[in-house]
């Protein structure tokens, strides 16, 4: 008999986000940036919480799609770029359809389609995780996704894909019809990233987030890049009056000062670099990044008990040890200059 007390099968035997939200004074795990916003930006606004927002977010797309020489009807604003993947997958993907992702990659990725009904076609990254071109577009040929996702910079592996493979892809999309989506959360810390290649013939969008490069995650805020006949269905999708008064109005403002509020990106790399040639020194395989997060697996100790131990100082990094492909690993997002020092000296003492 069907039991309408529990969710979907699907949803039932699945398990939530899974990130522990321990306290610690130090918190380098969630790829957040580490400096608060100038104090300006949340500050003054007369805004009619009476009414609601703008329904298409217009202004603010508009400042979105100047940003990157678009038109803002090839942009589509919601409340970070996890919704905005989600929304992209309500309107193209389900049960009928498929999405390709290349594993070891951003976790949501599957959870999302998973959510939104859609199947997912598993690809493997090599050994060093990057991936290999013709063997990508080989599994692309034989299994013929309707959807395919890549994340460059890759969360939590931290490089970016050669512009050779989006290319490669998009001329396998003119021989059936499917879509691309670049996941560039990370696109502003890298040396190059693929915006050049969007257009109104290519089926290639590209998602974006306030929460990385720009400091913020907690005014939930991501886009989507691509040609309006795609955006134009996505809209149709999200929930009416999604984007909230303040976050519209914060969202540009934060636009008009992106350059001042970017210039953290700087620092972060300038990190990010010292603190990989530290892990370096110790017993770590380090991998190189153009994130603001740097992947490591010790050689001789025990990931998870390293975990543990740098929590009992304060310190919180990510766990990947159990994850498929991941064994052993962690993440590190890059903190102050301080707060990366303390990680540092903690970990030396955990190794010693
Ligand atoms: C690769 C990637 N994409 C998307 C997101 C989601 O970011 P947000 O929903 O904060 O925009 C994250 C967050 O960690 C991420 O790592």
């Amino acid at each position: 008999m069907n039991n309408f007390l529990e969710p979907r099968e699907d949803i039932l035997g699945s398990s939530g986000y899974f990130s522990p939200q321990v306290d610690a004074s130090v918190r380098l795990n969630a790829n957040e940036a580490p400096y608060a916003p100038p104090e300006g930006l949340t500050a003054g606004y007369e805004v009619n919480l009476n009414r609601y927002p703008d329904r298409s977010a217009s202004k603010l797309r508009e400042e979105i799609a100047k940003k990157y020489g678009l038109r803002s009807n090839q942009v589509f604003a919601a409340n970070g770029s996890n919704e905005v993947i989600q929304t992209f997958l309500l309107t193209y993907g389900g049960s009928e359809r498929s999405l390709m992702i290349f594993k070891p990659t951003y976790v949501m990725h599957s959870k999302i389609a998973m959510v939104t009904g859609t199947p997912v076609i598993e690809g493997q990254r090599e050994k060093d995780f990057s991936l290999d071109v013709e063997a990508t577009c080989d599994k692309i040929l034989e299994d013929k996704p309707s959807l395919i996702f890549l994340c460059s910079p890759n969360n939590p592996t931290g490089l970016s894909e050669p512009m050779e493979l989006p290319e490669r892809i998009l001329e396998i999309l003119t021989t059936y019809k499917g879509i691309l989506l670049i996941d560039e959360a990370y696109g502003q810390f890298a040396e190059s990233n693929f915006l050049t290649l969007i257009a109104e013939d290519k089926p290639l969008v590209i998602s974006r987030t306030f929460s990385k490069a720009l400091g913020l995650a907690g005014l939930r805020l991501g886009y989507l890049l691509g040609p309006s006949w795609c955006i134009e269905e996505i809209g149709k999708v999200s929930l009416p009056y999604h984007l909230g008064t303040l976050t519209q109005e914060v969202g540009i403002k934060a636009l008009k000062n992106s350059v001042s509020l970017e210039n953290q990106v700087i620092d972060i790399i300038r990190e990010r670099d010292r603190i990989s040639e530290s892990l370096k020194t110790l017993p770590l395989e380090v991998w190189p990044s153009e994130t603001n997060f740097i992947l490591f697996k010790p050689t001789n100790q025990d990931a998870k008990k390293i975990w543990e131990e740098l929590i009992s100082r304060s310190v919180l990094v990510r766990d990947f040890s159990m994850v498929d492909g991941l064994e052993g690993c962690l993440r590190v997002t890059m903190g102050t200059r301080s707060e990366n020092d303390l990680f540092i000296e903690a970990l030396e003492e955990i190794l010693r």
